[in-house]
């Protein structure tokens, strides 16, 4: 059994996010976390989901794949990392339903204390990669974490990513994260890793 816990909640539709999540747990576990990697699910009905080729396919394969992110999920972490794809500026709404399951551990101040991160994709640079992580700081606040931002903490961020979390452009065909942005990512989950290690040990 790991000495910390990090749950990495996200949402993804064409695989970008997807990508990132799996680094960010590769780093963490590098660091030598125990990872839960959850999906948060679809809300859009399938009418639209048929309009983009692969959508529906890419949402019934990472349904297989990923359990859907539960409040235990949420209690049962250290550290919390949340990613999205950008979504007109902001965070997706199907995360966010999963953060809005998280109100009965906010009246308990369940949550008070833990580290969070975040990270996210957009098809284009400007698309809105750095507010999205911030408008998933303020949840964040609401619950009491104590937010880990990337920063230019290692050399990596100097060539990619954002100092707030990780990111990628995945353009209009939904290119895969470049090499620097996966090594961001791993950044992130071990740097988080770190941190909640570190607040556990305090509390204790
Ligand atoms: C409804 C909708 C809104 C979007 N809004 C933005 C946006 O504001 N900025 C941007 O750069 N990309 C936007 N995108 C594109 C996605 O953020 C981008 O393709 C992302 O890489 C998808 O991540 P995924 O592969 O994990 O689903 C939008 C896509 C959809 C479907």
């Amino acid at each position: 059994m790991s000495d910390v816990n990090i749950l990495i909640a996200f949402y993804s539709r064409t695989g970008s996010t997807e990508a990132l999540a799996k680094a960010i747990a590769e780093g963490a576990r590098e660091a030598g976390a125990e990872v839960r990697l959850r999906r948060a699910r679809d809300l859009v009905g399938a009418e639209i989901m048929k309009k983009a080729p692969g959508w529906l396919e890419n949402s019934a394969r990472m349904d297989r794949d990923y359990e859907a992110p539960t409040e235990a999920d949420a209690e049962w972490a250290d550290g919390l990392i949340f990613g999205t794809p950008t979504r007109f500026g902001l965070v997706s709404s199907e995360l966010k339903a999963y953060i809005d399951t998280l109100g009965g551990l906010w009246f308990q101040g369940k949550l008070n204390g833990k580290a969070g991160s975040a990270f996210t994709s957009t098809s284009t640079t400007h698309g809105g990669n750095e507010i999205t992580i911030q408008s998933l700081y303020t949840p964040m606040a609401h619950l009491g974490m104590i937010i880990v931002p990337t920063g230019y903490a290692d050399p990596v961020m100097f060539r990619a990513g954002t100092p707030y979390g990780a990111s990628s452009v995945s353009g209009q065909t939904a290119v895969p994260p470049t090499a620097d942005e996966i090594e961001v990512a791993k950044f992130q989950g071990k740097r988080v890793a770190q941190v909640a290690r570190a607040l556990k040990t305090l509390k204790a």
